[in-house]
């Protein structure tokens, strides 16, 4: 334990001192500067959120680590290890070259990770720290240490794909603001958000990616579900992502945006009957065999009972003939 302690502060302490040399990095970096204020960002929102820049060199973190030979570097995912097998042949390189830099903080505040964006359209647009013993991709949301409070304030989170949305809408007027770091939201992402609010909003793409990650969060958020819990769904138009969206339309234009998202119950009744027809038996008998699973992930609530009468009265059934068929347990009977 002492020497896992000692390794991760290791870690923390390489991640600390790389994004403040990146940080240093972008006031002198020209081309960067012009990328970021060609996105619309302002120096002040690029300071909230530490973003920096990684000089398009092999070794620029030698000037910050002398002892570039540290296994910490590697381990921290910030140098590449190209040594062979015989350790003849040694070739160490800079894992982020020539890119903006976006630091990744845990909720204690400490950067655990980076995000980079190429500044061109090269692949990969975005290159991000590997899962160290700090950083596990699935369970950690960029800018909720920045959104911390401002979640508190607003009394609902908002959750997208993207750095970029993040920082958009926290300059824009929307601080409490998060994102999934490139992966589909998972139940942990669920749970660290529900500790923070009771009211969650995801915002992501209008694209066909958008779309799924919106039917995966859902899926994700339904054993969260609850009485005392709002989670919705904004659906941008498909051009559109929040970045862009809140850069065309305005504050304004994005805050309608937030008071037209769909609650939860809605979003579930409309893919269950998006592409069945309730006009026959066999399309109203998929609708329930769609529904089925996504009920049988929600606790017993008030919450549940409304979407089973919803179901019911689409599906020409009555609420116990569902609870019945689904096996969905009365509260009474636990
Ligand atoms: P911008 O083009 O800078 O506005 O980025 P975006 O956030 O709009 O990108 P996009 O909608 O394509 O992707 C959403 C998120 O997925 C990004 O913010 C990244 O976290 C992640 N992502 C996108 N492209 C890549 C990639 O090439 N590699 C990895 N690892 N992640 C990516
Ligand atoms: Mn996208
Ligand atoms: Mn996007
Ligand atoms: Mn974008
Ligand atoms: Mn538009």
């Amino acid at each position: 334990r002492a020497e896992y302690q000692a390794k991760s502060m290791a870690l923390s302490d390489a991640m600390t001192r790389a994004c403040d040399f990146y940080k240093l990095q972008l006031r002198t970096a020209e081309r960067a500067k012009e990328y970021l204020i060609g996105r619309g960002l302002t120096g002040e929102i690029a300071g909230r959120f530490g973003i920096g820049y990684a000089p398009d060199g092999w070794d620029s973190l030698r000037t910050v680590f002398p002892d570039y030979d540290a296994t910490a570097l590697v381990e921290a995912g910030l140098v590449i290890d190209r040594t062979d097998e015989e350790g003849a042949n040694r070739k160490r390189y800079d894992r982020f070259r020539d890119r903006i830099m976006f630091p990744i903080r845990n909720t204690k505040g400490q950067v655990i990770g980076f995000g980079g964006r190429i500044l061109d359209s090269g692949e990969p647009k975005y290159l991000n720290s590997p899962e160290t013993p700090l950083f596990q991709k699935g369970s950690e949301l960029y800018g909720l240490f920045e959104a911390r409070q401002a979640i508190r304030d607003a009394g609902y989170v908002l959750v997208t794909e993207g750095y970029m949305d993040v920082v958009a809408l926290a300059q824009l007027g929307f601080p409490q603001v998060v994102a999934t770091l490139g992966t589909a939201c998972t139940a942990i992402h669920v749970q660290k958000l529900a500790r923070q609010t009771d009211h969650v909003i995801f915002s992501f793409d209008g694209d066909g990616a958008g779309r799924r990650a919106a039917r995966r969060a859902l899926e994700a958020s339904l054993p969260y579900a609850a009485d005392n819990k709002t989670i919705k769904f904004l659906f941008l138009p498909s051009e559109h992502d929040p970045d862009s969206y809140v850069r065309e339309h305005g504050t304004a234009g994005f805050e309608q945006q937030v008071q037209d998202a769909m609650p939860l119950s809605q979003f579930l009744l409309k893919i269950v009957t998006d592409e069945n027809d309730l006009a026959t038996p066999e399309g109203r008998a998929k609708v329930q065999f769609e529904a089925k699973p996504l009920l049988q992930a929600m606790q017993a609530s008030s919450l549940r009972l409304q979407i089973v009468r919803g179901l019911a009265q689409l599906t020409q059934t009555t609420p116990t003939e569902i609870e019945t068929l689904f096996e969905l347990a009365s509260p009474a009977a636990r």
